[in-house]
């Protein structure tokens, strides 16, 4: 007997299929174009007016998603049969809550949104509860316990605050002179001020990446199984990603490992969906550093490099449909910063960066722009990773911002 999926019904009336995005930037925009492919109906909610997954939803919520009253306000309201959480600064005990009563199914899994909301929740889970190979590492709460934390550690090391992403206050610390600055940053960094921060020992990796893992029903047992996408490596700057391509090449056994590691955490975490498992690598060692129970930002490339890009697996996962982790082509991406604190921006030079028929892009249509952040993403296919990165980043220098 072949198991029964999910029953999609009409968007906008009283069958649809609806699915509640917690969080609206460039990653969930992709995750509503697929999700809309397959007829869902689909709620885009953010902080602010207009963001990028809302010009592309069915409807669109601007509430701050931190406070619970008005998050369980809003999940009364819309009914969702799902709701997926995009980023992290969200009142995560509702969640729980909204699990717990089955009122809807929460993506991956309360507990995966819980733990991975909070540093110290999914590092102690790994390292302590799974036993997975990380850096050494030290919580600290004051500035007294921090100093001594930094000590114990050694230098350099990296702090970061433990409610924080994107390498918001965040920094290397090279010796004792710069603990003081590091706690001062990291303080007003965080989305909570006075929060607990990480110091971690600096891993001397050869190369790190991202192991796009996912969870999905297999098509007859209705079994979750999990799959793996092709490695893909990555280059941060001041902890934010600036170009990813793939494959990562790595030894038989570094990804064995890789996969091992990802396979018992994204267990442990549960649930349907795509998760961004990252790890540092240097010859046949890995460790576990952090990951994503959604689409990861260094898996932009997939747009151009699988079959169904992160997206579409995230999104048929969700939904309980099989998934195809393939990829045709290899392949990279570049970020477009916007370099000027203003709204209303232009982007041009598009035809010089889209002059080489391997490449694509995408605008984000974000409403304000800052110097670093990001607009949007070239993506380009070659034979080599190498060639992809060159043709991905020579084309996103051709997009000016005015
Ligand atoms: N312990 C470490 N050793 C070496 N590099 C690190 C370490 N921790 C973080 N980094 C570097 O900083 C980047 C950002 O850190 P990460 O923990 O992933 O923060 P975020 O949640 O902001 O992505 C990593 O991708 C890596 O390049
Ligand atoms: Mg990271």
């Amino acid at each position: 007997m072949i198991y029964m999926s999910v029953t999609i019904g009409t968007p906008l009336q009283s069958s649809a299929y609806k699915v509640l995005l917690l969080g609206s930037g460039e990653l969930g925009k992709e995750v509503v174009i697929s999700l809309q492919r397959l007829g869902v109906e689909v709620h885009a909610a953010d902080r602010y007016d207009h963001a990028p997954a809302m010009q592309v939803a069915h409807f669109s919520h601007t509430l701050n998603m931190a406070d619970p009253q008005a998050l369980k306000a809003l999940i009364a309201q819309v009914k969702p049969h799902l709701i997926v959480p995009e980023i992290e600064a969200i009142a995560t005990q509702v969640l729980v809550e909204i699990e717990e009563q089955n009122i809807a199914t929460v993506i991956p899994s309360a507990k995966a949104v819980n733990l991975t909301m909070n540093r110290e929740g999914i590092r102690r889970l790994a390292a302590e509860e799974l036993g997975l190979p990380t850096s050494a590492y030290r919580f600290a709460n004051t500035l007294e316990a921090f100093r001594a934390a930094c000590d114990d550690i050694g230098y350099p090391n990296f702090v970061k605050p433990v409610m924080s992403s994107s390498g918001k206050g965040q920094s290397r610390v090279k010796s004792f002179d710069e603990v003081d600055a590091a706690w001062e940053y990291a303080q007003t960094g965080g989305r909570v001020n006075q929060g607990t921060v990480i110091v971690e020992s600096q891993i001397d990796f050869d190369f790190e990446i991202t192991l796009l893992t996912v969870r999905a029903k297999n098509a007859e047992t209705g079994e979750i199984e999990t799959s793996f996408c092709d490695p893909i490596g990555h280059r941060q700057d001041a902890g934010d990603y600036v170009e990813s391509w793939q494959p990562q090449l790595m030894t038989a056994l570094a990804l064995e490992e890789a996969k091992r590691i990802a396979n018992k955490v994204t267990i442990a975490l549960g649930g349907c969906g795509i998760f961004g498992v990252e790890l540092f690598v240097k010859g046949d060692k890995v460790w576990f550093s952090e990951v994503s129970p959604r689409p990861h930002d260094t898996g932009l490339v997939t747009l151009a490099s699988q079959f169904q890009s992160e997206f579409e697996l995230h999104a048929r996962a969700i939904l309980g449909l099989p998934v195809n982790t393939a990829r045709h082509s290899t392949a990279a991406s570049a970020v477009i910063y916007a370099g000027v604190d203003d709204t209303n921006l232009s982007f041009t030079g598009l035809n010089l960066a889209l002059a080489n028929p391997n490449t694509d892009l995408r605008l984000f249509g974000k409403p304000e722009g800052f110097k670093r952040r990001r607009m949007g993403v070239v993506t380009a296919r070659a034979e080599t990773t190498d060639h992809a990165r060159e043709l991905a980043q020579h084309a996103a220098q051709q997009v000016s911002v005015q």
